[in-house]
C-alpha cells in the first residue's frame, strides 16, 4: 500500500505546548501506596519514595502531573495531607471504597514532583467542599507567608510558597458516580465562584473548568455550554476525558477510535467557540485533556473487589502490542490538536491504568503503552506541521473512511530537525510512505524506531522481560526534499531528520 504525505513549512497547526505529554498520579488503588510511594521497600529514597519507579517516570520526561484526583478528590480533605505523619487521619475513600492512609499529601507529591522533574497540577474537591476550602488551598500552597494559611506551610517545612499555576475545578461532575455531582447550572456557579476567589488569592494560576467525563454522557455538549456560560470568563482551559477498549476484540475498528477523539476535541473546540462568540470575548479558550488512556482489561476483576482495603490493586490493566499502537494514534491525535489541546493527562501513571508497572516490595517495569509516550515526550517538541495524507481507507460499523496511517510531521527548530511519528493500521499489509517536505532542505536520518511483528495480544510483564519496546527500523532515504519509509503492517514508528535551518 502507498500513502503520500505533503507538508509545507511555511503551513503549520501550532507550537506543541509540552504539557500535552503529561500525566495522573490519584490517590487509588495502587498509584501512590506501593506505586510511587512504598516506605520499607529496598528501593526507597529517605522519604519513602521508590527510587526504581522515580528512574522510569524521569525516562519518560513527563513534564506536568495532574494530583491527587479523579474520583477521590471530591470526597478529599486536602487538610488530611498536611502536619506530621503520624497525626494524619485514616480516612474510608468513598470514591473507590478504600482506606486511604493519607501518608502522602501535597509536601510529598510536590517534593517528589520536584525530583522527576515534572509540574504539578491541582485539582480540588468541588464535591463534598467548595469556596472556603478552595480559596485556603491556595493560600496554603501560593501565599509567601504571613497569614494563617501560609504560616502554617511553611510550619509544615516548606518556607518557599509551592506556586502551583494550574488548578482544576473539581473532577467530572457531571458523573453519577461523582460524590456530589452536580447538575450543570449548579456546578457552573459553584466553580465559577471557587475559580473567583482562587484568583482574588493568586492572580497568576490558571483554571480547568470540568468538562463531560466522556463525549458519550447524555449531557454532553449542553454540559459544556451550560458551564462555560459560567466560567468562561474566569478559566483558562476546559477538561476532556476519554478511555478506550477493545471490548469487540475487533483490531480495525479498535484502532479507529482515535477519530473518537479527534471528533470529541473538535466538538468540544465548537462549543468554547460558540460560548466565546456568545460572551463577545476576545479569550480563546484551551483544551485540557487531562484523563485519556485505554481502560477495559481489568473491568471485570474489578467487580469483584472487596471493599475498605488500603492500596488494593484495582484498575490494574496489563496493556499488550495494540494498546501500544491505538496509544500512538491517540497521541498523534492529540498533536494534530495542538492549537486547542495545551495540556493532556495519560491516565495514570503507576499501576492503576499505568505505563508503569511495580510489584509492592518488589521490580518496576515497562508497560507496552509506555514507548510511544516516552518517544513523543522526549522527540515531539517544536511546531506541528498542517499535513495532507492520500491514503487508502477502511470502514468499518458507524464510520466510513479510516485512513490506514495515523502520522505527524513535526518541526523542531531548536534541534533542527522532523520528527514523524507513524502509525501503519493495516494488519497484512507495508505501508510504502512518501513525505513531501516543501520548504525544507533534508540532512541525514538520524534513527528511525518502531515496534512491530509482535503477536498483538502480547504483553510486558515481569516474567516475559518486556519484550514490546522499540527498536532500530529501516532507514528511510532521502532524494531533495522528499522521505521514503517503509512502514511494517501494525507499526508505531518514529523517524527523526535533520534539516539545514
Ligand atoms: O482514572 C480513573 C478514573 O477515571 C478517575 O478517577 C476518574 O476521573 C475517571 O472516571
Amino acid at each position: 500500500m502507498k500513502a503520500k504525505m505533503t507538508v509545507n513549512k511555511a503551513f503549520t497547526v501550532s507550537k506543541i505546548d509540552p504539557r500535552i505529554y503529561g500525566s495522573f498520579v490519584e490517590h487509588m488503588g495502587r498509584c501512590i501506596y506501593t506505586g510511587i510511594y512504598e516506605p520499607g521497600h529496598p528501593a526507597t529514597d529517605n522519604e519513602g519514595f521508590r527510587n526504581d519507579v522515580k528512574e522510569l517516570v524521569k525516562d519518560l520526561k513527563i513534564p506536568f502531573i495532574r494530583y491527587p484526583g479523579g474520583n477521590f478528590v471530591s470526597g478529599y480533605n486536602w487538610e488530611d495531607g498536611i502536619g506530621p505523619k503520624e497525626d494524619r487521619p485514616k480516612r474510608l475513600d468513598l470514591a473507590w471504597r478504600t482506606v486511604e492512609s493519607n501518608q502522602v499529601g501535597i509536601h510529598e507529591f510536590i517534593n517528589w514532583c520536584k525530583e522527576v522533574g515534572a509540574e504539578a497540577n491541582m485539582a480540588i474537591n468541588l464535591g463534598t467542599r467548595g469556596i472556603d476550602a478552595a480559596r485556603n488551598i491556595v493560600e496554603y500552597c501560593n501565599h509567601p507567608g504571613g497569614t494563617y494559611w501560609s504560616d502554617l506551610r511553611r510550619k509544615n517545612g516548606a518556607e518557599e510558597p509551592f506556586k502551583i499555576k494550574t488548578w482544576c475545578l473539581g473532577n467530572e461532575m457531571d458523573g453519577p458516580w461523582q460524590i456530589g455531582m452536580k447538575t450543570a447550572e449548579e456546578y457552573g456557579r459553584l466553580a465559577a465562584e471557587a475559580a473567583k476567589v482562587m484568583k482574588l488569592v493568586d492572580s497568576n494560576i490558571e483554571l480547568v473548568a470540568c468538562g463531560s467525563s466522556s463525549q458519550f454522557m447524555n449531557t454532553f455538549a449542553e454540559w459544556e455550554a451550560t458551564i462555560l456560560e459560567h466560567t468562561y470568563p474566569h478559566v483558562e482551559y476546559i477538561s476532556l476525558h476519554s478511555y478506550y477498549g477493545n471490548q469487540k476484540n475487533d483490531l480495525p475498528s479498535y484502532l479507529a477510535k482515535s477519530m473518537d477523539m479527534d471528533d470529541f476535541i473538535k466538538s468540544v473546540t465548537a462549543i468554547c467557540d460558540y460560548i466565546k462568540a456568545k460572551q463577545r470575548s476576545k479569550k480563546t479558550l484551551y483544551l485540557a485533556f487531562d484523563e485519556w488512556n485505554v481502560w477495559y482489561h481489568s473491568n471485570e476483576k474489578d467487580s469483584k473487589n472487596e471493599p475498605w482495603q488500603y492500596a488494593p490493586p484495582i484498575l490494574e490493566d496489563i496493556y499488550n502490542f495494540e494498546d501500544a499502537l491505538l496509544v500512538g494514534c491517540l497521541l498523534i491525535t492529540l498533536l494534530k490538536n495542538c492549537d486547542r489541546v495545551k495540556i493532556a493527562c495519560m491516565a495514570q501513571l503507576v499501576n492503576v491504568i499505568g505505563p508503569i508497572m511495580t510489584e509492592a516490595g518488589g521490580e518496576a517495569w515497562r508497560q507496552t503503552i509506555y514507548w510511544p509516550l516516552m518517544q513523543a515526550a522526549h522527540f515531539g517538541h517544536g511546531t506541528v506541521l498542517l499535513s495532507t495524507v492520500d491514503v487508502p481507507t477502511y470502514d468499518i460499523e458507524g464510520r466510513n473512511g479510516v485512513p490506514y496511517i495515523e502520522s505527524i510531521a513535526i518541526h523542531n527548530e531548536e534541534k533542527e530537525e522532523i520528527v514523524i511519528l507513524a502509525v501503519n493500521r493495516s494488519a497484512d499489509e507495508n505501508m510504502e510512505l512518501s513525505l513531501d517536505l516543501q520548504g525544507f532542505e533534508l540532512g541525514d536520518v538520524i534513527e528511525c524506531k518502531e515496534m512491530h511483528g509482535h503477536d498483538i495480544k502480547l504483553a510486558n510483564t515481569k516474567e516475559n522481560g518486556q519484550p514490546v519496546a522499540p527498536v532500530d527500523g529501516k532507514l528511510p532515504t532521502i532524494s531533495g526534499n522528499s522521505l521514503s519509509a517503509t512502514l511494517a503492517p501494525l507499526s508505531w514508528n518514529m523517524i527523526r531528520v535533520t534539516v539545514r535551518a
